[in-house]
């Protein structure tokens, strides 16, 4: 009998983390929904339990480094020791440069990059004792440059050399790392968007989708796909690659 990995999605409440939990649920594995507030995770957890699969509620910031330490200490005892981890917890607070604010700043820094560090510098321990981990980053298209998210491209610009580090330092014990960069999303968080410059969301969906080469907007499913590629056995000689799920090539 194979025991089941352990996976822990951060972010996992909605949106993508929501998409990638489920998905790496039916993949196989034992899931840690991870987000901010535990009771928000509940939404994703009955969706995997429904579908015959097991995953546990976990709320933490992933920004603090004692409710890090705290959340994979609660997840090594519940589901044992978790060896793919997928960094998707984030936000944006989008403003000019000359508006934005040392706390817009410091904020978006602290959840992409703050914690993804944190997360995975408390769970390699365990891929490393396994001989065998996986570690996928979100990155984003923002990386390349985006009017009014100096403090967000700087994030998503670190996730990558963050991953490519990670693949260097973590390669030799049987772990992978890599990122995803997607395109537009339909989420809560481009929904916001929306709301902000004051565009309906259908609207703003539609210019995303025509936008792209293939004249689609990207579905939360989207990035599970590729995350569930990364997470697999089938992915072991791919390490610090960046994947644009966009709907076309980006530049
Ligand atoms: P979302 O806003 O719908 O979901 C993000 C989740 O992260 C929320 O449930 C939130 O509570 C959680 N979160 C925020 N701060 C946290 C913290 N400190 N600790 C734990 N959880 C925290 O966002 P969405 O669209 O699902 O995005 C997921 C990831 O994908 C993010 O990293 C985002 O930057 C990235 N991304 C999204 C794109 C899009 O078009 N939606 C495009 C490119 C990248």
């Amino acid at each position: 009998m194979t025991t089941q990995k352990v996976a822990i999605v951060t972010g996992a409440a909605r949106g993508i983390g929501s998409a990638v939990a489920q998905r790496l649920a039916q993949d196989g594995m034992s899931v840690a929904v991870l987000d901010l507030n535990e009771d928000a995770c509940r939404h994703t957890v009955d969706a995997i339990t429904a579908a015959g699969g097991h995953a546990v509620a976990v709320g933490a910031d992933v920004s603090d480094e004692d409710q890090v330490i705290a959340a994979v200490d609660r997840i090594l005892e519940r589901l044992g020791a978790p060896t793919v981890l997928v960094n998707n917890a984030g936000i944006i607070r989008d403003n000019l440069l000359f508006k934005m604010t040392v706390d817009d700043w410091d904020t978006v820094l602290g959840v992409h990059l703050r914690g993804a560090f944190l997360m995975s510098k408390f769970c390699q321990r365990h891929m490393v004792e396994a001989g065998w981990g996986r570690i996928v980053n979100l990155s984003s298209t923002s990386a390349l440059g985006n009017r009014g998210q100096a403090n967000y491209s700087a994030a998503k610009a670190g996730m990558q050399g963050f991953t490519k580090t990670l693949a260097l330092e973590l390669g030799r014990f049987g772990i992978t790392a890599n990122a995803i960069a997607p395109g537009f999303i339909a989420t809560d968080m481009t929904r916001a968007t929306a709301e902000r410059i004051g565009v309906s969301f259908d609207d703003f969906i539609d210019a995303a989708a025509q936008e792209t080469a293939v004249k689609l907007a990207g579905q939360p499913e989207d990035i599970a796909n590729a995350v569930s590629f990364f997470a697999g056995e089938a992915a072991r000689y791919v390490s610090g690659q960046v994947l644009y799920v966009a709907g076309g090539p980006v530049d």
